[in-house]
């Protein structure tokens, strides 16, 4: 019998790592896509799409042998739960078509944002999620904020914009007229993905805590829809040059990288979501672009910080400590 404290240790130990994962995954990732940016000369580029379909086909292959690990490494221990879980509860399985459904609208989205905003006006406005995500989180699971967690909420949006203020985009210095209609695209394209995250994350984390089942097996339920939308978008976006040149044209070494990491991210987001919460996800993510930031400065020279870079580096911190410190007294009531 496991003592509770000692259950309620580890479990707290998985919400920091996973959330140190997550820091972790989301500044490589940013890092390694920035340097695959640099190192790319003139030769085709992967099809964006396609990287979506293999990161999604390599979450559900990670977490099938997740599932397997879970269950003694027993073959018919695996196709059972799979039948049991995925095939006899289609009711069940197809609630996960809506999140994933939205996942692939809201990467999508996401595009014709960073098509027509630069990379900086991008990120400040897409970390209101953070604020959508509370807002369902009190809507949709009953969560209650203390005034200091609003108060974080509020001291975290700003500390965002101080730091992303002064920076040049990263990713996009080419685009510097951009025109009022098109960056009225972008806006509106980023907001509705703030509220597509903030929905799609905490419905996953309603159904992940109303029920039992391994979050790896929810993963392989979403990871399914998410290979059926994204082989569908592939084909509608860039059939044409899929039957021409194959999916994996222009993969290179960094392609994998990225592809991997992005299908890791998927992964350490549900484990995040699971032993933390959304909110908290938001925080991690926030603390990343510092992180990546701060990195791209030592390594690349390119950034020169400014006091108000380090103002909202402060902020940052401070909001995240306040929040986690005013989260203990409030119980989750949502919690299995
Ligand atoms: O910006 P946001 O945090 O909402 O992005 C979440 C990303 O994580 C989406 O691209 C989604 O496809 C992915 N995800 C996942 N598995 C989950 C939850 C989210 O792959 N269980």
């Amino acid at each position: 019998m496991i003592h509770p404290s000692v259950s309620n240790m580890a479990s707290s130990r998985l919400k920091y790592l996973s959330l140190g994962v997550l820091v972790f995954q989301t500044t490589s990732l940013v890092l390694t896509m920035r340097y695959s940016r640099t190192l790319q000369g003139d030769g085709p580029r992967y099809l964006a799409s396609s990287a979506v379909v293999v990161a999604e086909f390599m979450k559900i292959i990670t977490c099938l042998l997740l599932v397997f690990k879970e269950h003694s490494y027993s073959v018919r221990a695996l196709s059972s739960i799979l039948r049991q879980e995925i095939a006899h509860k289609p009711i069940e399985t197809l609630k996960l078509a809506i999140p994933s459904g939205i996942y692939t609208l809201q990467n999508n989205l996401l595009y014709v944002a960073l098509s027509n905003l630069d990379a900086a006006t991008y990120q400040v406005t897409y970390q209101l999620k953070i604020l959508t995500t509370a807002l369902f989180s009190v809507s949709m699971l009953g969560r209650r904020l203390g005034v200091y967690q609003w108060l974080s909420l509020l001291i975290l949006m700003a500390g965002v914009a101080l730091v992303q203020w002064p920076s040049e985009s990263p990713g996009a210095p080419e685009k510097e007229q951009l025109s009022a209609g098109s960056q009225f695209v972008g806006v509106a394209a980023v907001l509705v993905a703030c509220f597509s995250s903030g929905f799609a994350g905490v419905y996953f984390e309603k159904i992940l805590k109303e029920t039992k089942q391994s979050v790896w097996v929810r993963n392989i339920q979403l990871g399914i829809f998410g290979l059926v939308f994204g082989l569908m978008g592939m084909f509608a976006y860039n059939g044409d040059r899929v039957q021409e040149s194959g999916m994996f044209q222009g993969y290179n070494t960094i392609t994998w990288i990225v592809v991997a990491l992005q299908a890791l991210g998927g992964l350490v987001i549900a484990a995040v979501i699971k032993y933390a919460d959304n909110i908290l996800k938001g925080f991690a993510t926030s603390l990343s672009i510092i992180l990546s930031t701060l990195i791209s400065y030592f390594w690349l020279q390119d950034f020169d910080p400014s006091s108000v870079f380090f103002m909202g580096a402060v902020l940052v911190i401070v909001a995240t400590f306040l929040y986690g410190y005013e989260g203990k007294p409030s119980p989750n009531p949502s919690r299995a």
